[in-house]
């Protein structure tokens, strides 16, 4: 087997904690599938690195990870210490635009023995993807303040979108769902009110929705989107968002699963010039930070994805069945599931059950 090579980001707050859980499942999952993994620590992103170096990443962050296969990453954000515009736009945002990672792949899936706070919704009932745009759109640097400090005062901010920015993330999505079972896909809008660049995003989807004749389209306003993932989240199947659109579904489709806790994040960059980021949807959770109870699968799962995308499909499987073995049972979930793991026992658990399951992958099929 090739060697990968993985730089190691665990940032802040319980990005510290879920980061060994997650390294212990991919190293039970590189024993068993005979890979051959190498993990760099890196410190920075973090807010102890920026209290020491006055920034959050060395002037030569990007030859220090951008020859990596792909980054592997916890959370970052420390509001008390750091303010959180300037910790993110001095790190994660980073990282999404200079690696070119247009992509953000979320799934979202409510796993078997888990229960949903949404009544009587059993697994299969909510299993989609998000496929978020994350390079630009509302998510712009560019605007500013005027007549600071007087009752004038102004703060604008443009949002972006690229007819090759938006493409690219439309003919992701559109080829994601016919590859789907259910060849559907959704698109988030907010053509109503948002008048100029939403009918453009409308438009583009519109354009090319007629490459893929296959694909079953619609399309909601984003205000009864949110509403139809509580009230029928069964209707969704990939659903293409923009960069903000798609942060707040990204959070809502989990919780509706049971947490945010769970939930992983493909930062993607599909040309492969740069590394791909791979992370939990969630943050650094300063509320629960230093207890030992945050829940690992968001960081664990996000290793999945990355094994997948590395071309290490059955290992990423191994670890998939793993979650889910493990999730079922309440003594080994952590508590905002209700369980009564700790992360570490959560974690273990779930490295134990991968390094089990090669016996099972090792049957000839
Ligand atoms: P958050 O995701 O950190 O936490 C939101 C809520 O969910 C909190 O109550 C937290 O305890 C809970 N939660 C989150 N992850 C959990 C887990 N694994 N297990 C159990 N409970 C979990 O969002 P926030 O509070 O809005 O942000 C906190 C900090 O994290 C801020 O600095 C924010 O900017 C940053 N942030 C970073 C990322 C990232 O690194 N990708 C994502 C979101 C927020
Ligand atoms: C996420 C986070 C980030 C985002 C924040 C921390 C800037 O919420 O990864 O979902 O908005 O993209
Ligand atoms: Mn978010």
């Amino acid at each position: 087997a090739n060697a990968l090579k993985i730089a190691v980001i665990a940032g802040d707050g319980i990005g510290k904690e879920v980061m060994p859980e997650g390294l212990r499942v991919l190293r039970a999952a590189a024993e068993r599938f005979g890979l051959d993994i190498t993990f760099d620590e890196f410190p920075f992103s973090s807010w102890d690195y920026y209290e020491q170096h006055g920034r959050m990443l060395p002037v030569d962050w990007k030859d220090q990870i951008g020859g990596h296969d792909a980054i592997y990453f916890g959370a970052v954000g420390w509001p008390e210490k750091i303010a959180d515009h300037v910790s993110l736009w001095g790190s994660l945002l980073l990282f999404r635009r200079e690696f070119d990672q247009y992509v953000n792949l979320r799934p979202v899936r409510l796993m078997p023995g888990v229960p949903s706070p949404l009544a009587g919704r059993k697994p299969g009932d909510i299993d989609f993807y998000v496929v978020r745009e994350n390079t630009e759109g509302e998510y712009s640097s560019i605007g500013g303040r005027m007549f600071e400090g007087t009752e004038r005062e102004v703060v604008v901010q443009e949002t972006v979108m690229s007819r090759v920015g938006v493409d690219r993330i439309l003919r992701f999505a559109f080829e994601l769902a016919r590859r789907t079972p259910k060849k559907h896909l959704t698109s988030a809008t907010k053509s109503n009110g948002i008048a100029i660049t939403m009918p453009y995003w409308d438009e583009r989807v519109e354009a090319m929705a007629k490459h893929y004749p296959d694909v079953k389209w619609d399309k909601y306003h984003i205000d009864i989107l949110t509403a139809h993932f509580v009230l029928n989240p069964q209707r969704f199947n990939v659903v293409v968002a923009s960069n903000l659109f798609g942060d707040i579904l990204s959070d809502l489709g989990p919780a509706c699963t049971g947490t945010i806790g769970i939930a992983p994040s493909g930062n993607i960059n599909p040309a492969g010039d740069f590394p791909s980021l791979f992370e939990p949807v969630h943050g650094s959770a300063p509320d629960i930070a230093g207890q030992g109870i945050a829940n690992p699968v968001g960081q664990i799962w996000a290793g999945a994805m990355m094994l997948d995308h590395l071309g290490h499909a059955q290992a990423a499987a191994a670890i998939v069945r793993a979650i889910e073995e493990v999730l079922a049972q309440k003594p080994l979930r952590t508590r905002d599931l209700g369980g009564l793991a700790d992360t570490e026992t959560c974690g273990a658990a779930i490295a134990d059950a991968v390094a089990r399951s090669a016996d099972r992958a090792a049957i000839p099929a």
